[in-house]
C-alpha cells in the first residue's frame, strides 16, 4: 500500500490518539499511529479498534480500499451433529451485530508482541438454515430457518505476534492464542419447517437431535468460525503497512 493510501487508511480507520475527531467522522490532525513507548499506548489502541468497529465494520476503509467485513460476517457451513442415525447442519451462516460492540480492555506488550483485546457484545445474531437428514436415507430430511441470538456477551482475545520481513520492511502477523467467548444469554430458534420423504416415521429422532445439546454445539461452531475470521481480518489489516507505521518508535 502506498504512503498516501496508508495515511488515508490510518486517518480514516485507525488512529486518533487523543484527536477529537470521532464525532465528525474523521480526525482533524494528521494521525501517526500509536506511539510505541507512550504511557497511553493501550488507550490509543483501544480508540483505534473502537473506531474501526463502529465505522468500518463492513470492511470499507475508503472508496478504493476494502478489507474483509466483520459485520456482516459470513461463516462456512457447519456440521452440528453427525451420528450413525442423523446428520444435521447449520448452513449459509451470517453473523451480525459486532459493530455495536465496545472495546472494554486493551493490553499491549510490544516487546513480546502480546496483546489482549476485550469486547462487550450486547447483541450478536447468526442467521442461516438448518438441515437434518437420515444418515442412510438422505431424502428423508427436514429444513428450517435457524438463528442463534447471543446477548450480553464478553469476548477476550489473546494475540501473539511474530515479525517478518517483506521488501526490507518489518511487518507483524498475529495468531489468536486464546479466544474466550462468555455468552450472557443464548437462544437458538427455528422457523418454517419443511419435511421430505417418509418423515413422520422419524420425526422423534429429528426432534431429539434438534434439542440435544444444541446450544453448546452451536456455540462451539460459532466461536471457532468467529475466531478463524477474526484472525484473518487482523492479519489483513496488519499486512497493510509495516509495524513501524502502526506503532512508531518516536
Ligand atoms: C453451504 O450450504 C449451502 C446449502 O446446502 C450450499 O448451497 C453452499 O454451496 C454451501 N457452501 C459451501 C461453502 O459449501
Ligand atoms: C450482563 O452480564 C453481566 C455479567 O456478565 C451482568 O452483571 C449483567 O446484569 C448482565 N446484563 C443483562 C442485561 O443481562
Ligand atoms: C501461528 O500458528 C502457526 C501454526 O500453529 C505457526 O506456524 C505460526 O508460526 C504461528 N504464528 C505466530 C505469529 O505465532
Ligand atoms: C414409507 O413408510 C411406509 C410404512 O412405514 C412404507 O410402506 C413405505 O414403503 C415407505 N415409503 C418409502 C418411500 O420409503
Amino acid at each position: 500500500m502506498s504512503t498516501t493510501m496508508f495515511r488515508k487508511f490510518w486517518l480514516a480507520a485507525v488512529m486518533l490518539c487523543g484527536v477529537a475527531g470521532i464525532a465528525e467522522g474523521f480526525p482533524r490532525n494528521e494521525a501517526n499511529g500509536c506511539l510505541r513507548h507512550s504511557p497511553s499506548l493501550n488507550k490509543c489502541i483501544e480508540r483505534a479498534v473502537q473506531y474501526y468497529i463502529t465505522y468500518m465494520a463492513n470492511g470499507k476503509i475508503s472508496d478504493r480500499y476494502y478489507v474483509m467485513s466483520i459485520d456482516p460476517l459470513g461463516f462456512p457451513n457447519a456440521t452440528l451433529v453427525r451420528n450413525r442415525n442423523i446428520h444435521t447442519y447449520f448452513l449459509g451462516r451470517e453473523m451480525r451485530g459486532f459493530k455495536n460492540s465496545f472495546v472494554t480492555e486493551v493490553r499491549a506488550d510490544l516487546n513480546k508482541l502480546e496483546f489482549l483485546l476485550q469486547f462487550h457484545m450486547p447483541a450478536i445474531d447468526v442467521h442461516g438454515s438448518y438441515r437434518a437428514e437420515l444418515a442412510h436415507e438422505r431424502q428423508i430430511a427436514e429444513w428450517a430457518k435457524m438463528f442463534s441470538s447471543m446477548r450480553n456477551s464478553t469476548l477476550r482475545i489473546h494475540l501473539k505476534g511474530i515479525t517478518y520481513e517483506s521488501e526490507d520492511r518489518i511487518y507483524v502477523r498475529v495468531n489468536i492464542t486464546d479466544f474466550d467467548l462468555t455468552i450472557g444469554d443464548h437462544t437458538v430458534g427455528f422457523g418454517w419447517f419443511t419435511m421430505s420423504g417418509n418423515y413422520s416415521d422419524h420425526s422423534q429422532a429429528f426432534d431429539l437431535e434438534r434439542g440435544r445439546n444444541i446450544l453448546s454445539v452451536v456455540e462451539n461452531e460459532v466461536t471457532q468460525s468467529f475466531r478463524d475470521k477474526f484472525q484473518l481480518l487482523l492479519n489483513e489489516i496488519l499486512r497493510l503497512a509495516p509495524f513501524e507505521r502502526f506503532f512508531p518508535s518516536q
